[in-house]
């Protein structure tokens, strides 16, 4: 059994992303509750295009530029924009073909803060088998960036992170797991069957039920509801397919 020479490590909030190492690295960002799924969603839908923004300054311009513009912070939509972070909002045919701006509390935060990594990818429940499947057939270091909340440590990110790595660990082509990952996974294999049950004690799950929101967390808490893996490619996310298309025509 030969040892491959690949690393796993997990930033369990931004304010740790700093610490990890970069080199050779696909970063999978994570925000369960609801950025990512709801990206994953969106170009499942068709939408051709998810530009993720971190301020509301730069959702505005946007949307003085005409562009369709989805604000939430909170959890709440902001008035005012197109759409807020459900996953349900993008779920809309004729959104197909369209350049959809996006700024959340934590999530584009997150993918903004990788953007200088060599790939950058975006993980949930919502594409977990096709992403684990092609994250094992690269050859690269994995860093999953856990968007948190508010720099704070969440459980629903991390708990991704530990179901992707309970995947993937087993193949010998990751040489050294970080104690981060470690964590991560024996976190997952505490909740194992049923991440809703686990999580229902989850402080961003609260705030969601508080808010109505049962229906989003249940919808992003569902396994594989998406074949796309969206990648950031300059300041947008695209699905992995048509990157690879334009890279090689
Ligand atoms: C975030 O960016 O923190 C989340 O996506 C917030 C949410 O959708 O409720």
């Amino acid at each position: 059994m030969v040892l491959g020479d690949y690393k796993i490590e997990v930033a369990f909030s931004p304010d740790l992303f700093g610490a990890c190492d970069l080199n050779n690295a696909i970063v999978v960002v994570i925000d369960v509750l609801r950025a990512t799924s709801a990206i994953c969603t969106a170009l499942e839908s068709g939408v051709e295009r998810v530009i993720p923004v971190s301020t509301l300054e730069e959702a505005l311009e946007y949307q003085k530029k005409g562009f369709l513009v989805g604000a939430e912070r909170n959890g709440e939509q902001i008035p005012g924009f197109d759409f807020g972070n459900s996953p349900y909002s993008y779920k809309n045919p004729e959104l197909k073909g369209k350049t959809v701006v996006l700024t959340t509390t934590n999530g584009t935060k997150a993918i903004n803060m990788a953007k200088d990594a060599d790939m950058v990818v975006a993980g949930a429940f919502t594409n977990i088998s096709v992403l684990s499947k092609w994250l094992e057939e690269q050859d690269k270091n994995i860093v999953f960036l856990c968007s948190g909340w508010k720099g704070r440590f969440n459980l629903e990110d991390s708990l991704f992170a530990g179901a992707v790595i309970d995947r993937i660990s087993g193949n010998y082509k990751y040489r050294e797991l970080s104690d981060s990952a470690l964590a991560s996974k024996y976190l997952f294999h505490t909740a194992d069957a049923d991440p809703y049950k686990f999580l229902r004690n989850s402080s961003h799950r609260k705030r969601m039920h508080k808010l109505n929101l049962k229906k989003d967390v249940k919808y992003c808490l569902t396994l594989d509801q998406s074949t796309v893996i969206p990648i950031l490619k300059g300041n947008e996310m695209v699905s992995l397919e048509s990157y690879y298309e334009s890279i090689t025509s």
